[in-house]
C-alpha cells in the first residue's frame, strides 16, 4: 500500500494547490490511500464542516487535526453528525486521541481500502503545548483495539525531541509516525529498523512568502511590539509539503518514506 500524506492544509492558497496538484501526485506515486492535516484549513485557523467536506471530495481518506480544531465552533456539531455512522466524512476527520475523553470528535479512524484495513491515530505532544494525556501510553492503549496491520500516526507537536522519542517508542509497532505541527518540514525522513516510517515534520502546505501561513509584516511586527495583532494568511510562494510511504499491508512494515515539495508549477 502506498500512503500520501499532507502536511498542515492552509488557507485557501493551501487548498487550492492540493487541489491542483493531488490529482498528479496520486498518479506519479501510485497511491492508495490520502490522509492530510487539515487542522489551518480556515484562513489558517482549524476546519468548518464546508472545507472538511471539500476535502474529502479530492479524495482524501482521511483528515487530521491539532490545537486548531476547534477555533471554528460548527466542527463541534459536525463531530456529532458521525454519531452512529463509523464512516461517514465527520467521522473521517479526527482531533487529537489524547485530548480530555469526553470531548466531541474521535482521535482514531478505521477503515478499509480496496482489501487494505488501514488505521490512523491522531496525537498532540505535550511540551510547549497545552497539558493533554500523554501520547505515549495512549497510543499503546489504542493499539490494543486497532486490528489493522496499517497504521499512520500523526503526531502534532511542537518539539522535534518528543517526535523523534515517540518514532522510537512505536518502532516496530506502527507503519508510520509523520510530524506535523511547526509548519517547517525536517530533512529526517527515514525507516527506523524495526519497519516504522518516520519524519519530524512533514511541514506545511500553504502560502511560503510568510511566517508559517500567516503575512510576514504582521508577524514581524509582533516580534518588534509585542502588540496584540489579527493574524491574516500569507498569499505568495504556495507549496505543497506532503510524504509518500510505501508498505507492505500483510506486515504493516514500511518499506520507504519519501518527502516531497511541490510548489504551484512542480
Ligand atoms: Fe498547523
Ligand atoms: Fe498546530
Amino acid at each position: 500500500m502506498r500512503i500520501l500524506f499532507i502536511g498542515d492544509i492552509f488557507g485557501r492558497p493551501g487548498r487550492n494547490i492540493v487541489k491542483d496538484r493531488l490529482p498528479s501526485l496520486v498518479k506519479d506515486h501510485s497511491i492508495d490511500l490520502i490522509i492530510a492535516n487539515g487542522e489551518n484549513s480556515a484562513a489558517g485557523f482549524g476546519i468548518t464542516p464546508q472545507l472538511a467536506e471539500e476535502l474529502f471530495e479530492l479524495g482524501i481518506d482521511v483528515l487530521t487535526s491539532g490545537n486548531h480544531i476547534w477555533d471554528k465552533r460548527e466542527i463541534v456539531d459536525f463531530f456529532h453528525m458521525a454519531d452512529g455512522n463509523p464512516h461517514s466524512p465527520s467521522r473521517r476527520l479526527l482531533r487529537p486521541a489524547n485530548y480530555a475523553v469526553d470531548l466531541p470528535g474521535h482521535g482514531v479512524y478505521e477503515g478499509r481500502k480496496g482489501d487494505v484495513e488501514y488505521a490512523v491515530i491522531n496525537l498532540q505532544g505535550r511540551v510547549f503545548m497545552s497539558a493533554n494525556d500523554d501520547p505515549f501510553r495512549k497510543t499503546d492503549q489504542l493499539l490494543k483495539d486497532i486490528r489493522s496491520k496499517v497504521v499512520l500516526v500523526d503526531i502534532h507537536a511542537e518539539a522535534t525531541s518528543e517526535k523523534i522519542s515517540l518514532g522510537w517508542y512505536l518502532d516496530g509497532k506502527v507503519t508510520a509516525v509523520v510530524g506535523t505541527h511547526t509548519h517547517v518540514p525536517t530533512a529526517d525522513e527515514r525507516v527506523l529498523p524495526n519497519g516504522t516510517a518516520y519524519i519530524t515534520d512533514v511541514g506545511m502546505t500553504g502560502p511560503f512568502d510568510g511566517v508559517i501561513g500567516v503575512k510576514k509584516e504582521i508577524v514581524m511586527g509582533k516580534f518588534l511590539n509585542n502588540m496584540p495583532v489579527r493574524f491574516e494568511a500569507a498569499s505568495g510562494d504556495v507549496r505543497l509539503c506532503a510524504v509518500v510511504i510505501d508498505c507492505d499491508e500483510k506486515t504493516g512494515r514500511a518499506r520507504s518514506i519519501e518527502r516531497l515539495m511541490v510548489g504551484e508549477r512542480g
